[in-house]
């Protein structure tokens, strides 16, 4: 045989074992993807936060204030902290883990967790209750965020039915519907699904009335509106969409409008790939590859304040991330926000 006919048996060898590579390993079934483009001018305000509990607070994802009126994290290690009035942070509860993600207020005093492994969690003085890991016979595999509503209805999103927190990256290349939004119902003790097919369901919130909740669609660059009540309920419309980044948690503020944190899950790379399913089906067959894309992502911080009708009356930012980035949550409370997030280790506290 010619040189040039092995060195071409060669290359064909390698094609093909390529392709058979990607089509036994890649995990994903990808979608194309084109993100908004991004236009607001930065104005680095969030760069004049205070850090509360710097060095003690490992990646708190989300805040809420309790019953008795402090403001409590979940952290990377497992735990659940809250500030005291002089200003001290006390290791409260112990979950473990390294999954907790959103918090909110139980009105009995306890505080309601979701936990990316575990599913919804509540603890309180009482010691600690899974009150839902299932759902309609599937398992809840990332438990992002919750919101109790008066009537003790817990409503909550499953990020993904497809990827764990571990995985989460491959829903992103994916940019896939693999999200739901569950209620948990106290009577029943049992959680059944509301909508499906949300392209990562993150934040909910739940308007000043409850007659319709906000869930955050972060693979899509938007929010969602839920009606509870009235004529238009169990529908779904959109709420804010072509946003400046990707929705995470969504809270409502005093004045009836919403504050919503948006991440950068976006950069040069990811922005290139993400119109190709084949090429993103190629790259997550390679997990080592895909996690260094994963690390690429943009480093700035970016919250928007939104009136009940979906328009952006806000915008605050710290556009290269220099003093606070990867925002994952605003929580507005006696004329402060609240800003959690996945890069640093303090709660970010700014002036109204
Ligand atoms: C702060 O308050 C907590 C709870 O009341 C208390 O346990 C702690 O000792 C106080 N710390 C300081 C430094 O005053």
């Amino acid at each position: 045989m010619s040189p040039r006919i092995i060195i071409g048996c060669a290359v064909l060898a390698a094609v093909l074992s390529l392709i058979l590579h990607v089509a036994i390993n890649s995990p994903i079934s990808p979608q194309p993807l084109s993100p908004p483009s991004l236009t607001f001018k930065p104005n680095n305000l969030l760069q004049g936060v205070e850090k509360l509990g710097e060095g003690k607070l490992h990646l708190p994802e989300d805040t809420c204030i309790g019953k008795d009126g402090k403001l409590y994290t979940a952290t990377r290690d497992g735990w659940i902290k809250r500030q005291h009035v002089n200003g001290t942070w006390e290791d409260w509860k112990m979950i473990g883990g390294s999954s907790l993600l959103g918090l909110a207020k139980s009105m009995d005093g306890d505080i309601i967790v979701c936990d990316g492994n575990q599913g919804l969690l509540k603890v309180g003085e009482g010691g600690l209750t899974v009150l839902a890991k299932d759902v309609e016979g599937t398992k809840i595999l990332l438990a992002d965020d919750a919101i109790e509503a008066s009537d003790g209805s817990i409503y909550f999103s499953d990020a993904s039915s497809k990827f764990g927190l571990q995985d989460w990256f491959m829903d992103v290349l994916e940019a896939g519907s693999n999200g739901r939004v569950l209620r948990y119902d106290p009577i029943k003790k049992r959680a059944s699904i509301l909508l499906a097919d949300i392209g990562f369901a993150n934040g909910v919130a739940l308007s000043p009335e409850e007659d319709y909740l906000l869930v955050a669609e972060t693979l899509k660059f938007r929010c969602l509106k839920y009606w509870l009540k009235g004529e238009k309920k169990g529908s779904v419309e959109v709420f804010v969409d072509n946003l400046p980044g990707a929705p995470d948690n969504i809270n409502l503020a005093p004045d009836g409008s919403f504050w919503i944190a948006l991440i950068e899950l976006r950069s040069r790379w990811l922005d290139l790939i993400h119109p190709y399913p084949l090429v993103k089906r190629t790259i997550a067959a390679f997990p080592k590859v895909a996690r260094e894309l994963s690390r690429m992502m943009e480093r700035r911080a970016v919250v928007i304040n939104v009136d009940g009708d979906g328009k952006i009356k806000k915008v605050l930012d710290d556009s290269d991330g220099r003093v606070v980035s990867f925002v994952t949550s605003a929580l507005e409370h006696e004329g402060h926000l609240y800003l959690g997030s996945l890069h640093v280790d303090f709660i970010g506290k700014f002036p109204l």
